[in-house]
């Protein structure tokens, strides 16, 4: 089996569903034909299906005013009552929702009865709190059963929430915070990782005292015990609240185009884009793409998706995709490896885990420490295994099938975006005939072409940029408070096509191969980081003077942050040890955004390559990074800059 591994990046394989497999398959060809038939009538089928709606809709789609398109629009429905209330009206308030697992060892199961009576709680706390429909709520918490219920009581009252991942700065949150005008923020003394407390409140004090002055309420739940800091009247427990909260709320009906939603996340300038999502397309095509891309059945699967509540994989397929359909799922608080290198393993052991979603980034990390560690747990239960993030290369992928999958089991590679709201290309496991290092297909629906610069279909299977040719239900609606920007980062290119800002390609067989970002957007581990946010992180350290940041390619992580930073005159001197120097710069990026922007190398330069009219050529930086030989520099303004920066890399 190794040989064939070691040889598996040059060959095309494909795995064909076990007749066993596809017997059973949720998802058979009658969706992709149907889809193909009339794409409205398959979406709208698919909304009734898959929802209830408080009123039904009679509109599917209206693109009378592109890039702002509305679905299902004049229906109305509760996005937390379809996650929950009907669950238990249907006789299923026993099944367990959500099985948590805290990383110091603590474990909760919590049946759909217990979950949708803990968020009619915390709707009524956040009703007694002021909040109204509409309003932002910004959440800030570990992977905690809580943050399910956070983002679920927020969207049952109407208010639109702002997840932050726990790992941002205060400064990240303060400016998501003014952003959206946040009133209320969700967070907890603090929560686990690698064995420790991480405080999290004093975070959110520094980043309310920094902003501009929304935010009237930060609700805090207890988890890390953790010594915090109080203001009165401004700070409340979540277990003092909840204990007097009634657990009796009706759930309101809004319309279907009512705000879910905002989550941030990095672009080409430097401030994050707040990417706004609705409510009935949104469900739908989560819920749509959860059922079928997984093969879920929920009366008798146990769903795990690794990801934190902060990204949009956690809000699409560990909130929403999954409770609207009804699904049982594990969620784990912890960092992989503590206390043991096995910790994952042994939960899908512990909890008989049958699907399993992660991100190549994991995969490659275990794949480095060793086959025996997963080998040692009992696998046998999972059936499905899905990929998301970032392309998985052929290696990967075949060691994930083989390692963690026991060798037959289908992988799905899922290409979606924070902006995409749910999966967009994937092969369906019952179907496909899977590819390793593609992400395959359009799922049904959903249609996607890749053109040149100029709008053209390419040739055959040359290379092209990724774009969306007809709206999708789960389609971003806009930019939190900038429709121009909105306008010109995904429409101004092709007109109604959305450009989604990657390369991509076609092969032989029409299964798509993702290429990468084109823009100045890197992709670290699976998150997706600006190069503009940390050359201006960089340049407001004292020290600098100038900074270029590129994203080189990294075994383990996909890409890696690398910066190349020129030191005020006057500061040279004071910054003459220039491994210190270093240090401080990668340690001040990960403090004013968050440990994920933190560079693994910062190297002081005295020069940067420039064109003549004065753009920094960030192609060279990245071939010096990547230890390869300096492209072309003919257009550079002084040819000669690349050896001495070379030089001093070296
Ligand atoms: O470049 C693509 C990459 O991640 C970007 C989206 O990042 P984000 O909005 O943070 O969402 C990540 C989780 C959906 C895309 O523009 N990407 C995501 N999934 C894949 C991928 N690249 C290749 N293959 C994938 N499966």
């Amino acid at each position: 089996m190794n040989v064939q591994i070691d040889h598996s990046l040059e060959e095309i394989r494909r795995f064909r569903p076990s007749p066993e497999f596809a017997a059973q398959a949720v998802a058979g060809p009658e969706l992709a034909e149907a889809a193909s038939a009339d794409r409205l009538a398959f979406w709208a089928d698919q909304a009734r299906s898959l929802l209830t709606w408080s009123t039904p809709f009679t509109r599917t789609l209206d693109w009378s005013n592109p890039p702002f398109a509305k679905w299902f629009d004049d229906g109305e429905l509760n996005v937390a009552a379809n996650c929950l209330d009907r669950h238990v009206e249907a006789g299923n308030g026993d099944r367990v929702a959500l099985y948590f697992e805290g990383e110091p060892g603590d474990s909760r199961a919590i049946t759909y009865a217990e979950l949708t009576a803990e968020v009619k709680r915390a709707a009524n706390v956040l009703i007694g709190l002021g909040v109204k429909p509409g309003d932002r709520v910004a959440v800030y918490l570990p992977l905690i059963p809580e943050a399910v219920i956070a983002m679920l009581a927020i969207a049952r009252v109407g208010a639109i929430h702002s997840v932050v991942f726990g790992g941002f700065s205060a400064d990240s949150l303060a400016s998501r915070i003014d952003d959206a005008e946040a009133s209320v923020v969700i967070t907890a003394d603090g929560g686990y990782r690698k064995g420790k407390v991480f405080p999290l409140k004093p975070t959110v004090d520094e980043a309310v005292a920094k902003s501009a002055g929304s935010v009237g309420h930060v609700l805090v739940v207890r988890r890390g015990e953790n010594e915090v800091d109080w203001v009165e009247g401004r700070d409340h427990w979540w277990h003092e609240l909840a204990a007097e909260a009634s657990d009796e709320h009706e759930a309101p009906a809004f319309n279907a185009e009512h705000p879910l939603f905002i989550l941030y996340t990095s672009g080409t300038t430097g401030k994050p884009k707040g990417i706004l999502h609705t409510s009935g397309g949104y469900l739908t095509q989560a819920a749509f793409t959860h059922r079928n891309v997984f093969d879920l059945h929920p009366e008798r699967d146990v769903y795990w998706c690794t990801a934190d509540v902060g990204w949009i994989t956690g809000h699409s397929y560990v909130v929403y995709g999954p409770l609207a359909n009804g699904a049982t799922q594990v969620i784990y608080e912890g960092t992989p490896d503590t206390p043991h290198p096995g910790r994952w393993w042994e939960i899908i052991e512990k909890y008989g885990v049958t699907i399993f979603y992660t991100a190549p980034t994991a995969i490659r990390s275990f794949m480095k420490a060793g086959r025996q560690i997963p080998q040692s747990f009992n696998l046998r239960t999972l059936r499905v295994l899905g990929s998301v993030g970032e392309p998985i290369n052929p290696e990967a992928w075949i060691w994930y099938r083989h390692v963690i999958g026991g060798g037959s089991i289908p992988v799905v590679d899922t290409w979606w975006q924070t902006e995409t709201g749910a999966i967009m290309i994937s092969a369906l496991p019952g179907i496909t005939d899977l590819k390793p290092g593609s992400a395959q297909v359009p799922v049904p629906g959903i249609s996607i072409d890749v053109l040149t610069d100029e709008g053209d279909p390419v040739d055959g299977t040359s290379g092209g940029l990724l774009t969306v040719t007809e709206p999708w239900p789960s389609m971003l609606r806009g930019i939190w408070g900038d429709p121009e920007r909105f306008q010109e980062t995904y429409w101004a290119k092709f007109g109604d096509r959305y450009f989604a800002g990657d390369g991509a390609r076609r092969d032989e067989d029409g299964d798509i191969w993702l290429l990468g970002r084109v823009d100045d957007v890197m992709n670290v581990s699976g998150h997706r980081l600006s190069t503009a946010e940390i050359e201006s992180s960089l340049v407001a350290h004292p020290l600098t003077a100038e900074a270029a940041v590129v994203g080189a390619s990294d075994e383990t992580t996909g890409q890696a942050v690398v910066a190349f930073v020129i030191l005020k005159d006057r500061q040279v001197s004071a910054a003459s040890d220039t491994e210190a120097t270093s240090q401080e710069l990668r340690a001040h990026v990960a403090k004013e955004i968050g440990a994920i922007a933190r560079p693994r190398q910062v190297f002081i330069v005295n020069e940067l390559p420039k064109t003549r009219s004065g753009k920094i050529m960030r192609r060279l930086l990245r071939d010096l990074a990547e230890g390869r030989e300096v492209g072309d520099t003919t257009t550079l303004a002084d040819t000669s800059i690349m050896e001495i920066i070379s030089a001093q890399v070296r």
